[in-house]
C-alpha cells in the first residue's frame, strides 16, 4: 500500500486486506512506516522491530510478532526516521528490505507493507520488495495530479531502475460517500483520466476507527459491514492479480 499522501487509508487497507487474507493463508504485516501507526493500532509490544534489523542489530527472524496463527507483523518505531537517515549512505540501499524478507519467504504466503506517506527511501525499499502495489486514495479530483505523479514517475522509476517485475495491482479509493456530490464526481474524473482504478470501493464509516481503537481492523471487528465487504473484494481483486503471476 502506497502513495506520497497521508491519510489516503494505506494502514487501514493494509490491515483490512491483511485479515482478510489471514482466513487461508499465513500473513506478514510489515509496518515501514516510522510513524508506526499500524504498529501502534495494533498494540504489538515485541523486542525487536524492522528498525533493529535495518540497523544490523537483530535478525529478521527475530522481528517478527505473532498475533494469530495466520497472521503476523514485522513492527516499526519511531527511531526508524533514524535509520531511512543511517541507510542512506549504504550501497543497495534500496534493497535492503528486499533482502531483510528473503530468509521469510517460507514462512509465510505473502507480505503486505504499509509505507509512509513520502517518497523516501524507506517506501522505495517497500516498492522494491513488492511484486504489486495497491495505491489508496481518497475520492478528490485534487489529488489526481499527485497520483499520476506517482504512478508515472514514482513506479516508472522504481520498475527502470530497480525492481523490473513491479506490477500496479490498481489505485483504491477509499473513504468513499456516495451521497457527497463531488467523492461521485471525483470517481468519474478518476475513471475517464484512466487510472487503473480497481473495482472495489471503500465507504466512509466511523467503524473502522472504531476498529482500530481496539486494535482491529474493520473485517475482524465488524465482518457484516459494507466496508468488509468491499475490503473482501479488494482481496479477492488482488487474488486474481496474483494468479496471473508467474
Ligand atoms: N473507510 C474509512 N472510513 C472512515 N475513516 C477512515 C476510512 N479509512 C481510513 N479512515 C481514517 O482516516 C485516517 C487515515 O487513515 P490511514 O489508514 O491511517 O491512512 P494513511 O495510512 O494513508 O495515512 C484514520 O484516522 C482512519 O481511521
Ligand atoms: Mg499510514
Amino acid at each position: 500500500m502506497a502513495t506520497m499522501k497521508g491519510g489516503v487509508g494505506k494502514t487501514t487497507s493494509a490491515h483490512a486486506v491483511a485479515s482478510v487474507f489471514a482466513e487461508h493463508e499465513r500473513v506478514l504485516l510489515v509496518d515501514i512506516d516510522p510513524q508506526a501507526t499500524l504498529t501502534k493500532a495494533i498494540g504489538v509490544s515485541h523486542p525487536h522491530t524492522l528498525y533493529d534489523v535495518l540497523m544490523g542489530t537483530a535478525r529478521p527472524q527475530s522481528a517478527v510478532a505473532l498475533l494469530s496463527e495466520s497472521l503476523a507483523i514485522m513492527p516499526s518505531q519511531i527511531e526508524m526516521a533514524e535509520a531511512e537517515i543511517a541507510i542512506s549512505g549504504r550501497i543497495g540501499r534500496e534493497r535492503l528490505l528486499s533482502r531483510i524478507l528473503a530468509p521469510l519467504a517460507s514462512e509465510f504466503d505473502v507480505a503486505i507493507i504499509d509505507t509512509p506517506p513520502s517518497l523516501g527511501l524507506l517506501t522505495v525499499n517497500a516498492l522494491v520488495a513488492s511484486r504489486g502495489v495497491v495505491v489508496p486514495t481518497q475520492p478528490q479530483a485534487a489529488d489526481l495530479y499527485g497520483l499520476r505523479e506517482f504512478l508515472l514517475t514514482t513506479i516508472v522509476q522504481v520498475q527502470e531502475f530497480l525492481n523490473p517485475i513491479l506490477e500496479v495491482i490498481g489505485v483504491l479509493v477509499t473513504q468513499y460517500m456516495k451521497r457527497v456530490n463531488h467523492h461521485r464526481e471525483a470517481l468519474v474524473i478518476m475513471e475517464q483520466a484512466e487510472l487503473p482504478l480497481l473495482d472495489a470501493v471503500i465507504p466512509r464509516t466511523v467503524k473502522v476507527a472504531e476498529a482500530l481503537g481496539v486494535g482491529e481492523s474493520i473485517v475482524t471487528y465488524q465482518p457484516s459491514h459494507p466496508a468488509s465487504a468491499a475490503y473482501v473484494a479488494v482481496a479477492e481483486e488482488i487474488n486474481q492479480w496474483r494468479r496471473n503471476l508467474r
